[in-house]
């Protein structure tokens, strides 16, 4: 039983999040870890809301109350929506908890005894008109490295690289336009130059894993040959202190995002750990080298997994040029593999909140069943280019694949049943088309399980659709209605209705990692516990350090889950007349949505 470490990036609490985020990290990190518990392996899937950092200020600005009340908010929508999608987290907490705070700073508190921090005094912009701090994600400028004249403060979205806003040519106030001014400011920057020939060699040994999708892998070792000192600290009210004697009070200086949240992975782990009852068993997957850690992300975020985050836990196991030793949680694990998805558009655009190009995960929910848009995500999502959600192939993908496709053969499986036997039937002798369907059926298990563990589920599902259709075939071919007409055909008919169940449910087991919920339907509909495939729930957890905080975080119980491969069906179970798994959606929705779009 191999130690599985899924770590999920952590969404912004500035505001309810959409499809497109979701379909980045949320659906594939699910899918895999559904699917590695039903292989046998002991998956830990974490997250939690990002909820320090810029962003929530303007957020909370904007709305008229505390970054605190912001958060408390937003982190509760983000959990319901991700609850909602069926994502099967352990654990996905949040960072304004007691326990991130202290694990961020023991980490800080490593990497700097291990003498990974420069102190430098650099330049920091301001805003004339109002004296504050002007965050880098608030300027915008030109990039001096490739020319793109929407680049950002922080990095440039068009050729990917991190910059400081200082960087920028022709800066300008994304607020309100202004050229900011530049004053001196002093920052504590992780000496990524010290800890580049150690990533050098971590990626060169990912590289020859083979497994890494090729853009990512090749852009992590580009950005390696610009590798300079970051900056980890920033002039802002609202993160985690700095825990140093002159600094722990200053009110001004925090943790930057990519010393806070990335290691919330860590801080999660813990955290799920301390509530197991076992406070010391996140270390199975981090301590352990030969525990896996896969990271799930979009793009953006590729940087901070396979360069920033690696540099912390090198530094931090004193791993670098000045050398050092692993603190108090001992040597930690690097990621086994950055699996970064592309970007998602929506109707052929950049998804955009203020110009209403956008549906939020709650209203989708509202409207439509998760399993049709994990489908959708799963099928035709950026796994590994971009791709464009548009309701018309919404709406297409649902009724010609789902409806038309599984949802048919699982209904007319339990219809016939239902009427001609009233349970599954036994079957008689098999013949050479009965024996070649539940071949290719349970051959899938390999085929379709292989994909799913290599991130290539666009071609898992694809290859479960396949056999979706060969058993479809099987059955047009065979004609079962027919044979139910004479009763000299009965033998023939149970047999063949014997094969459909049991292909209906290996399939429904190899599509359950995608289809959570139907999955449990469909699995009812046979006569089955209907509990198959298992669901998150949200908990009013107390905040484990501050016994007058409580919020709400997801977990659930997901070590009970069937075997990953075929399993007889049970003969005599009872069929009842079944209701249509899938709801088939009227075209008139397309215009119906894209009316409501900006
Ligand atoms: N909230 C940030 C973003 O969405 C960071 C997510 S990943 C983590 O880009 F590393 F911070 F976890
Ligand atoms: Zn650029």
């Amino acid at each position: 039983m191999t130690k599985v470490l899924s770590a999920v990036a952590w969404p912004y609490a500035n505001g309810p999040r959409h499809i497109g985020h979701v379909a980045g990290f949320g659906v594939p990190s699910d899918v895999f870890s559904r699917y590695m518990r039903m292989a046998g392996h002991d998956v830990l899937m974490v997250s939690g809301s990002d909820e320090h950092g810029t962003p929530i200020l303007i957020a909370a600005d904007e709305a008229g109350v505390t970054p605190q009340e912001l958060v408390d908010r937003n982190h509760r929508l983000i959990v319901e929506d991700l609850v909602g999608l069926g994502l099967t987290y352990d654990l996905y907490t949040r960072t304004t908890t007691g326990n991130h705070h202290a694990v961020v700073q023991e980490l800080f508190t490593g990497v700097y005894e291990n003498g990974y921090f420069v102190e430098q005094t650099t330049k920091g912009a301001i805003s004339p008109s109002t004296g504050r701090t002007l965050p880098d994600r608030y300027i915008e400028g030109t990039c001096p490295i490739c020319g793109y004249d929407g680049a950002r403060g922080d990095q440039c979205d068009n050729c990917g690289n991190q910059l400081d806003p200082a960087d920028l040519i022709n800066p300008k106030s994304k607020i309100n336009g202004e050229t900011p001014e530049f004053i001196e400011t002093q920052h504590f920057f992780l000496d990524l130059p010290a800890l580049a020939e150690a990533l050098t060699a971590w990626l060169d040994e990912r590289e020859a894993t083979g497994l890494w999708r090729p853009n990512v892998i090749r852009f992590s070792q580009n950005i390696l040959k610009e590798i300079r000192p970051r900056a980890m600290t920033r002039d802002i009210d609202w993160g985690i202190a700095i825990p140093l004697p002159e600094w722990q009070d200053n009110p001004t200086k925090k943790l930057y995002v990519w010393f806070d949240a990335v290691v919330g992975y860590l801080s999660a782990s813990i955290e799920w750990a301390r509530r197991s009852g076992d406070a010391d068993a996140w270390r199975e997957w981090w301590n352990r080298p030969e525990a896996l850690s896969y990271y799930f992300m979009g793009k953006d975020n590729i940087t901070f997994h396979s360069q920033i985050w690696p540099a912390e836990l090198l530094a931090y196991n004193g791993k670098g040029s000045h050398g050092g030793s692993a603190h108090q949680l001992g040597e930690l694990n690097l990621p086994t593999e950055v699996v970064s998805s592309e970007f998602l558009t929506m109707e052929g655009k950049k998804f955009s909140s203020s110009r209403k190009i956008v549906i939020y995960v709650k209203d989708l929910l509202e409207r439509y069943q998760p399993d049709a848009f994990r489908y959708f995500v799963a099928v035709a999502g950026p796994e590994s280019q971009d791709s464009d959600f548009s309701w018309a192939e919404f709406v297409r993908r649902t009724n010609d694949e789902l409806v038309a496709g599984w949802g048919n053969l699982v209904n007319r499986t339990a219809t016939l049943i239902h009427k001609n036997f009233g349970e599954i039937p036994g079957a008689g002798e098999l013949g050479d088309p009965e024996r070649a369907v539940l071949v290719t059926v349970a051959d899938a298990f390999d085929t379709v399980g292989t994909l799913i563990a290599t991130h290539r589920q666009k071609a898992a599902i694809s290859e479960a659709m396949r056999v979706v259709g060969e058993v479809n075939k099987y059955v047009s071919d065979n004609e079962p209605w027919k044979l139910a007409k004479d009763p000299a055909d009965r033998e023939r008919l149970g047999t063949i209705l014997h094969v459909m169940a049991q292909a209906v449910n290996d399939l429904n087991l190899l599509l359950s990692p995608f289809l959570p919920f139907t999955a449990n339907a469909v699995d009812a509909t046979l006569g089955g516990s209907g509990r198959i495939a298992p669901l998150p729930r949200i908990e009013d957890v107390t905040d484990l350090d501050d016994a007058s905080r409580t919020y709400p975080v997801i977990t659930g119980d997901y070590g009970d889950v069937p075997q990953w491969g075929s399993r007889p069906i049970s003969v005599g179970a009872s069929v009842e007349k079944p209701t249509p798994v899938f709801v088939k959606l009227d075209p008139s929705i397309v215009n119906e949505e894209l009316a409501r779009l900006g």
